[in-house]
């Protein structure tokens, strides 16, 4: 399938046609531009739904599903997330309170991610998590202590940096060295030391090793190399395992040739991986934690064409936003995302493409770019251009304050209606929490 095709299925999945034009959730794009202002995340809210109860029905009951919320911290969807009996994985204090406001349980809450203040785990325990997800020996005792300040027990996983790598991961994460998780081999000299410290509980392992996996014997066969893991940790720290998080990494089908995952094959052989487990290792609770995979495939990021110009015999369009809102549509977030997304001129859907055209943001610098020489129909100034698989690694993962650029809105569309989840910023927002220097000009008169 190429690009544009994806795009055209995608306006299916997400909405339908009015015309010419994209109506994202039953909603023409024009009209959510002239409510929020472009440039814009757009969110279709009953395509997420449905596409969460079909991966959680394909994994099955006995499956935990976590969301990243690192993929997408936007509150009214993490409120839909946390509805649909989701859990949360989170990295940082921040995404603890969001979690919190937007409903999820404590107890279906994950704590992971290099650098966790001490204060960090001060909330984390107070609040009761399912567990917080060590990354080293020294964070190790500092949850001892911390649960020792709170007089509380906290619940610990062992993030375990295992010998072997993924091998179908386009974002490794683990197997040789990392800020992530124990090594393996440290396992048993870490048990042995702070295993069996008061205020600590080991429930869990968890393994995560690596984004964007395709492959799904390759994630299989990293699952078996979990549960080894897990039969390691439970042999050594004397206690059986509550919880196995196995990671998740399923991979999105943003490039020209790039598959769909095979979810049934994978739910088909994860299952046995579980059974097998269990009769092993006596009964645990298996966790996947997704970010991309749920999401990216719900959000259109839209911009307006501010100028089209010809240089040298390429046409471009230039719009009102590119790497500042969406650094990875841009290819500005690590190697395996220097191509184009799928992109659409919304309000010319039916149009031949005839033009080949470089479509820019407006930051000055050569990176800028949303697509090289893309076919689209011939643009005009005016038109909106959608970039689709928006929905995971945009608003947040961006530079929101380079060139000083208003900041996107972000909108959801729900059983037909329009919510404003996060307004638009203004020009003066880039003044706000800065403070000027005092008036010098008395001490100038002074020098003189
Ligand atoms: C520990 C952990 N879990 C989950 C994720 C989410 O990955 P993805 O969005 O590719 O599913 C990440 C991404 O970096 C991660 O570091």
């Amino acid at each position: 399938m190429t690009q544009y095709e994806k795009a055209q299925a995608l306006v299916e999945v997400l909405g339908e046609r009015h015309g010419d034009e994209f109506a994202l959730g039953g909603i023409a794009v024009s009209a959510i531009a002239e409510q929020v202002g472009t440039p814009f995340f757009a969110y279709a809210g009953d395509a997420l739904t449905a596409r969460l109860r079909r991966v959680k029905k394909t994994l099955g009951p006995e499956v935990e599903l976590f969301f990243s919320l690192k993929a997408n911290p936007s509150l009214g969807l993490c409120q839909l997330i946390a509805q649909e009996g989701l859990g949360a994985e989170l990295a940082s204090v921040g995404e603890l309170r969001l979690a919190q406001r937007a409903g999820f349980s404590p107890r279906r809450a994950i704590f992971a991610g290099p650098g966790k203040s001490d204060q960090e785990l001060r909330e984390a325990i107070e609040w009761g998590l399912e567990s917080i997800n060590v990354e080293s020996e020294g964070e190790l005792l500092r949850v001892a202590a911390a649960a020792a300040r709170s007089h509380k027990t906290a619940r610990v996983s062992l993030r375990v940096n295992p010998l072997s790598q993924l091998k179908g991961a386009q974002m490794r994460m683990a197997g040789g060295h990392t800020q992530f998780g124990i090594d393996e081999e440290q396992l048993e000299g870490v048990l042995a030391r702070v295993g069996r410290h008061p205020g600590i509980h080991v429930a869990g392992v968890h393994v995560y090793v690596g984004s964007q996996v395709a492959d799904v014997e390759a994630l299989l066969a990293h699952c078996r190399v979990v549960i080894e893991l897990a039969a390691r940790v439970a042999g050594h720290s004397g206690t059986p395992l509550e919880t196995i998080d196995f990671g998740g990494g399923f991979a999105v089908p943003y490039f020209e040739g790039a598959p769909e995952f095979d979810l049934e094959a994978f739910a088909r052989g994860f299952q046995v991986i579980v059974e097998e487990g269990r009769r092993r290792l006596g009964p645990f609770r298996p966790i996947i934690e997704l970010g991309r995979y749920l999401i990216a495939e719900c959000g259109v990021y839209v911009t307006r064409v501010l100028d089209v110009k010809h240089s040298r015999g390429r046409t471009y369009a230039v719009t009102d936003g590119g790497m500042n809102h969406h650094i990875t549509a841009t290819g500005n977030f690590g190697q395996v995302f220097r191509k184009p997304y799928p992109m659409l001129v919304l309000n010319r859907l039916q149009q031949p493409r005839d033009a080949s055209i470089t479509v820019v943001g407006p930051c000055c610098t050569p990176l800028d770019v949303l697509g090289h020489d893309t076919e689209l129909p011939n643009v005009s100034r005016g038109d909106l251009i959608g970039v689709f698989y928006s929905g995971a690694y945009g608003y947040s993962a961006s530079s929101l304050n380079f060139l000083s650029h208003p900041t996107p809105a972000e909108a959801l569309v729900l059983g037909g209606e329009l919510h404003v989840l996060r307004e638009g910023g203004a020009a003066d927002q880039v003044l706000a929490g800065q403070r000027a220097l005092p008036d010098r000009s008395t001490d100038t008169r002074k020098a003189g």
